[in-house]
């Protein structure tokens, strides 16, 4: 087999095939980092993997992380997260519960988010269930440069259940609210590998921009994420069954979609990688 990397979107994402993750040998390995820092959307197609085969194969990115969750978890390998159209919102309306249904990146409510974020498509409805993603570091980079000047040192407190939260989020119990203290982030990062600057917004977990006043702050965050999540700067990602996407949660925003029907199938196993403080 031979690996061969290939541009999915305009602005990112990229697919790999010819690669088995089962058996990398070291050149692959860096030419798929590779990939993935030059694309921030890195989709390894055509993969079969036991659930602890997959768990490992993603040390080729970093350091696979715990994932605590109420319900989710593998019943084997505790640490993958399972995200499936049959879970459902077990503390709150008992709706299907399509986890990040808006635009966001993950983790940001943490101190140290992670760095990437693994979806393994075990199993993928026929239509329906795209992800998508946008570029942040182009969504920066078309900033005008007094708009640049302006945010360029501003930061944001981040929260789990955010007061200008407009997207319902999993409800967690008053137990694990108190592990989850608000954080702060930069509104522009520095990515430490790329060393490139990205807008890092999450509008599900944003609470406010210290130092502004709440009408200015909520005004900025909700320009600042119209601009960057317009179609320019998106890749729709369609899965294909073996799919394996990885994500940069550092440059990137995505999307789920819950569009699928009722009956139709959607089983994904999920590893996150270990982060940096964002700065
Ligand atoms: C996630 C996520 C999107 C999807 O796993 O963090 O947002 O399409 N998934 O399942
Ligand atoms: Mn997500």
């Amino acid at each position: 087999m031979t690996l061969s990397i290939s541009k999915l979107g305009d602005r990112l994402g990229a697919a790999a095939e010819g690669v088995d993750m089962n058996a990398l040998v070291p050149n692959d390995a860096e030419r798929l980092r590779a990939a993935l820092a030059d694309n921030l959307v890195l989709c390894v197609r055509g993969q079969k993997l036991e659930p602890q085969a997959y768990f490992d194969a993603m040390g080729v990115f970093g350091k696979q992380l715990p994932q605590p969750s109420a319900s989710a978890n593998h019943p084997v390998v505790k640490d993958l997260l399972i995200l499936s159209s049959e879970d459902r919102d077990v503390l709150g309306d008992g709706q299907r519960l399509v986890a990040g249904a808006a635009w966001h990146t993950d983790d940001s409510y943490r101190a140290v988010p992670c760095s990437l974020t693994t979806l393994y498509g075990v199993e993928v409805p026929a239509t329906g269930g795209d992800t998508q993603f946008v570029n942040m570091y182009a969504a920066y980079d078309d900033l005008p440069d007094a708009t640049k000047a302006r945010i360029g040192a501003l930061r944001v407190v981040h929260s789990y259940a955010p007061s200008r939260q407009l997207n319902k989020v999993a409800k967690r119990t008053a137990e694990d609210m108190a592990t989850m203290p608000d954080v702060i982030h930069p509104l522009v990062r520095t990515h430490p590998v790329t060393g490139r600057k990205a807008l890092y917004l999450n509008p599900n977990r944003m609470e406010s921009v210290l130092g502004l006043e709440r009408a200015d702050s909520d005004a900025l965050l909700d320009e600042m994420a119209a601009h960057a999540t317009q179609p320019k700067y998106q890749y729709r990602h369609k899965w294909r069954q073996g799919d394996i996407v990885v994500w940069d949660n550092r440059c990137t925003m995505h999307k789920a979609n819950a569009d699928y029907p009722e009956g139709s199938r959607r089983y994904m196993l999920r590893v996150i990688v270990e982060g940096t403080v964002p700065v």
